[in-house]
């Protein structure tokens, strides 16, 4: 491989979007951000300049991170902030991966305006294990608040204020012909009759899972988070914070004589506050000759979008997943487990007694926790401590393996909803084959919660409504080609089976992908040691690494 350098120069700049003009935080005033492009086996070094008040991080979404956990970025994880006029650089190698992936900052809420595109192709002459493609298209859904950023995140953590709500949902930062005082503002895919296109769907929007669907097209799902799936037809889909897919598109053989919208618009379980608007671009062929044609006087077609809250259609499309596991791309399921997690993972609300200390964000009612921790981040990186062997003080490794409360989910809302606050870690020792199921407590708002784990694929081998069953779920566990990747959504009511092996020394953190959940609580980390062999271990901390 070779080494990509890029720049990224973390500075203000004036969006409009919605007639609404406000100043928003960006890598070299780009709105979304630049993309990265490497091949599988590159080094990719990126030089961040921080320009702005705020503190930032970036993070390399899905990137392995493979003995490199000091480039990983999630803010008093790997690394103390990147503080106003400092410099970090982000240093790491691809090993492993290809597909679309993306990169995001991991502080607070600064990833609303700082994400883009991150892009691996296949090592050189290796081709797709499919159709080759005309062209490739990053595809990558945001929101947009007309509101400031700080003014979004203090309404957001406020008791009983739900998941602040966002004007728009975003198609590579446009919002679309389908809000007010936006049509100028609407990407445009232009396609030639007969042609493939690989789209790279990539959600980066901070609160809503998404389904997808262009009007009368249908397309074939290729890729999921950098992983090649066994491909599949199907005309919606769904993908949640975090996730990305690749499709593939074959435009029709004919000029169509009309214009079509792609649309996304969030599939919604719980009962909170949400936008039912849909962002939407326009898939405009070329026509066979521009004098005989005008494209602006040709019928448009909507996509149909599927009922908000239709959970079976969002759980057929997501059991479609599965690996290649072939010859080439075998999938490397763990067929033995050393150690066994189960985590309940929701909302709580904790009622808050007059006189006493409430444990929610801010000291309100309202938290968020994985069996029942709400956790905390610490005011240093945890790798660091764990690295100069510091721990003491910064977290403890007390992480429950399983809830405190024995969970037991009926169908209505269980009552152990306490949380408690703390630093605390899952530790493992290197190779440790790993099994964890995440059970969604349904407690508030049913919502289902994208979860997301750093360093690491895992394959998802099963999931299920209700409680899981340890004595009858596992039978039904695929250990044959389960889907891999690095986001998996929890369904409300109901749980996902993980296994990963922990072949990554490091600091890793794992929060739900909805921005509101994770300042709320649900997230943890894991620590997994060095391993014996020179190659097993992590290597020390750069020399520019920010200090707290
Ligand atoms: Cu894309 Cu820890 O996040």
């Amino acid at each position: 491989g070779i080494t990509r350098h890029y720049k990224f120069d973390i500075k203000l700049k004036n969006v409009t979007r919605l007639c609404h003009t406000k100043s928003i935080m960006t890598v070299n005033g780009q709105f979304p951000g630049p993309r990265i492009i490497a091949r599988e086996g590159d080094r990719v070094v990126v030089k961040v300049v921080n320009h702005v008040q705020n503190n930032v991080t970036i993070h390399w979404h899905g990137i392995r991170q493979l003995q490199s956990g000091w480039a990983d970025g999630p803010a008093y994880v790997t690394q103390c902030p990147i503080q106003t006029g400092q410099t970090y650089v982000y240093n790491f190698t691809i090993v492993g991966q290809r597909g679309t992936l993306f990169w995001h900052a991991h502080i607070s809420w600064l990833r609303s305006t700082i994400y883009g595109p991150l892009v691996i192709l296949p090592k050189r002459n290796i081709p797709y294990p499919f159709a080759q493609p005309y062209k490739e298209v990053p595809i990558i859904f945001g929101e947009w608040w007309n509101a400031d950023t700080e003014v979004v995140i203090s309404q957001a953590l406020q008791t009983g204020g739900g998941p602040n709500v966002s004007d728009a949902y975003t198609l590579n930062g446009l919002p679309g012909p389908l809000y007010n005082c936006s049509a100028k503002d609407s990407f445009k895919l232009k396609v030639k009759p007969g042609k493939t296109y690989l789209l790279r769907l990539i959600n980066a929007a901070l609160n809503d899972e998404l389904f997808f669907s262009i009007a009368n097209h249908t397309f074939t799902v290729v890729e999921a988070d950098a992983v090649y799936v066994k491909p599949f037809h199907t005309d919606t889909l769904v993908i949640t914070p975090g996730q990305t897919t690749n499709i593939l598109l074959k435009a029709k053989p004919h000029f169509p004589n009309a214009t079509f919208l792609m649309a996304a618009r969030p599939y919604v379980t719980g009962l909170g506050t949400f936008d039912n608007s849909s962002t939407a671009g326009i898939l405009e062929y070329e026509p066979p000759s521009v004098s005989t044609i005008s494209i602006k006087k040709l019928p448009l077609f909507k996509p149909t979008l599927p009922p908000l809250n239709d959970t079976s259609l969002a759980t057929n499309f997501t059991k479609r997943f599965r690996s290649l596991a072939n010859a080439q791309f075998p999938a490397n399921v763990p067929q033995t487990v050393n150690k066994r997690f189960f985590f309940t993972v929701g909302l709580g609300s904790n009622p808050c007694p007059q006189n006493q200390t409430c444990q929610g964000p801010n000291g309100t009612k309202f938290a968020a926790s994985v069996n029942n921790i709400s956790f905390a981040l610490p005011t240093t990186a945890l790798l660091q401590a764990h690295f100069f062997g510091q721990s003491n003080g910064v977290y403890t490794t007390d992480f429950p393996n399983n809830p405190l409360v024995p969970f037991n989910y009926t169908g209505t809302p269980p009552n152990n909803t306490m949380v408690s606050n703390g630093t605390k870690v899952v530790q493992l020792s290197f190779n440790t084959s790993v099994e964890l199921v995440m059970q969604d407590t349904s407690i508030l708002g049913a919502e289902s919660h994208p979860l997301h784990l750093h360093g690491f694929n895992f394959f998802v081998v099963g999931q299920g409504f209700g409680n899981f069953d340890s004595n009858k779920d596992p039978a039904n566990f695929n250990l044959f080609d389960p889907v891999e990747r690095n986001t998996v959504g929890v369904p409300s009511g109901g749980w996902v089976a993980i296994r990963f092996l922990a072949d990554n020394p490091g600091v890793w953190f794992m929060h739900c992908h909805l921005e509101v959940h994770t300042s709320w609580g649900l997230k943890m980390a894991w620590v997994v040691k060095d391993g014996k062999l020179p190659n097993q271990k992590l290597p020390p901390p750069p020399s520019d690494l920010p200090k707290c």
